[in-house]
């Protein structure tokens, strides 16, 4: 039953009406006070380096902006970077970090291990290796060094300012056997297995554990109101903050906030939402889940690297990717998906659909300086 407040056409609409009153900044025209547009914002964010790039301390802040461009959870960007020497270090930073839908901050260090694969490409393609150290039970934070190696300006390298989470209704075309062979090896990891899901029925089973999740997260007032905080709703809002999710990216109207967190309040319905997730699980073509070996924090580190490089491989391919999570936020259900995958008692981590679709708005970064120490 959906417990959260429903709001008759009537309202509905009204609340729509609002919107034309004309409280909302023209599309491109937003700025935060010193004249930066949402599009100026997103081609400044979304690049490769301007040119060659120095070594040392400037080759070190460049890797850490790729590393501002890696997924992570409700963009809060949760991470912070520190230049040590020749090394960099990615610390949690806690202050960002979602307490109903991630309380044991597994996506937090999920989101940790997207960043670091970043670097790991980045550094790469600028003539560097780089040697990930993992923090282990008793530390937080993952240390990464270097040494000269031969450039390698590879496929997923390319691919890093182009990649986005797309969520939107996909055109339902397969994807070809070799191309899903690319995806399969592109999140292979010691530590890390995937399972394809392409068939229909499959598909079809997958999203009846999505909706029961998405029930309990809707149903979860505490996962709604954190979920607010990080929805922005116009593009003024994206430019200010710099973070969250931006509501046109998945394909929401944008509204002055004031009337966003109206309409979410009595427009975002677990019906809705769930008939959302069905058409854009029945349009992908496929589902790929991420089961690390062991639950602990270097484990969803490594999930997120692998998790990274598919979503940098699928983006190579011309394909488009969103998280269904759904699926493995909610432990009753996490539980239930794990068996249907039969992998024991191992933990499904990440749950993504792909498929070909649109490109989306962006979502936005902070700079570099926020996030040095
Ligand atoms: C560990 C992790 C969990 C995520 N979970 C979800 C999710 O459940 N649903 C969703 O739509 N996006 C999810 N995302 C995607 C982020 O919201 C997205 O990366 C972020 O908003 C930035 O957008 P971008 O990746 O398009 O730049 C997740 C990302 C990470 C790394």
């Amino acid at each position: 039953m959906n417990r959260r407040p429903t709001m008759t056409r009537r309202q509905f609409n009204r609340a729509i009406s609002l919107v034309a009153i004309g409280t909302a900044a023209p599309a491109g025209c937003s700025s935060d006070g010193s004249g930066t547009t949402y599009d100026e914002l997103m081609a400044s964010t979304w690049r490769h380096a301007d040119g060659p790039v120095a070594e040392g301390p400037a080759l070190l802040r460049e890797l850490v902006r790729y590393a501002t461009l890696a997924a992570n959870s409700h963009n809060t960007q949760p991470w912070k970077f520190e230049l040590q020497g020749t090394g960099i270090v990615i610390l949690p930073d806690f202050s960002r970090r979602c307490s109903a839908v991630d309380p044991d901050d597994h996506h937090l260090y999920a989101s940790l291990g997207c960043a670091a694969e970043n670097i790991v490409l980045a550094a790469r393609a600028n003539g560097l290796e780089a040697h990930v150290t993992l923090p282990g039970p008793a530390a937080d934070s993952i240390r990464i060094d270097f040494e000269p190696a031969s450039p390698d300006d590879s496929t997923l390298f390319q691919a890093i300012p182009r990649r986005q989470c797309t969520r939107t209704a996909f055109d339902g075309k397969a994807v070809k056997p070799a191309e899903l062979a690319l995806l399969e090896s592109a999140a292979q990891d010691d530590n890390v297995s995937v399972q394809m899901l392409t068939e229909k029925t499959a598909k079809e089973e997958v999203l009846e554990f999505v909706v029961a999740g998405n029930s309990a997260q809707m149903n979860d007032e505490a996962f709604v109101e954190e979920l607010k905080e990080w929805i922005r709703f116009n593009e003024a809002a994206v430019v200010r903050h710099r973070d969250g999710l931006f509501s046109a990216s998945s394909g929401n109207p944008t509204f002055p906030t004031w009337v966003g967190n109206l309409v979410l309040r009595f427009a975002f319905t677990e019906d809705g939402e769930n008939k959302k997730y069905s058409d854009h699980i029945r349009s992908s073509a496929g589902i790929i889940a991420f089961v690390s070996s062991a639950n602990d924090k270097d484990n969803w580190i490594q999930v997120g690297r692998a998790y990274q490089r598919f979503a940098l491989q699928s983006t190579a391919l011309g394909l488009r990717h969103a998280f269904i999570n759904q699926a493995v936020e909610v432990p009753e259900v996490r539980a239930q998906f794990a068996s249907y995958l039969g992998i024991g008692d191992r933990r499904p981590d990440l749950l993504v659909r792909f498929g070909y679709g649109p490109e989306m708005p962006r979502s936005a970064r902070r700079p570099v300086e926020d996030v040095l120490i």
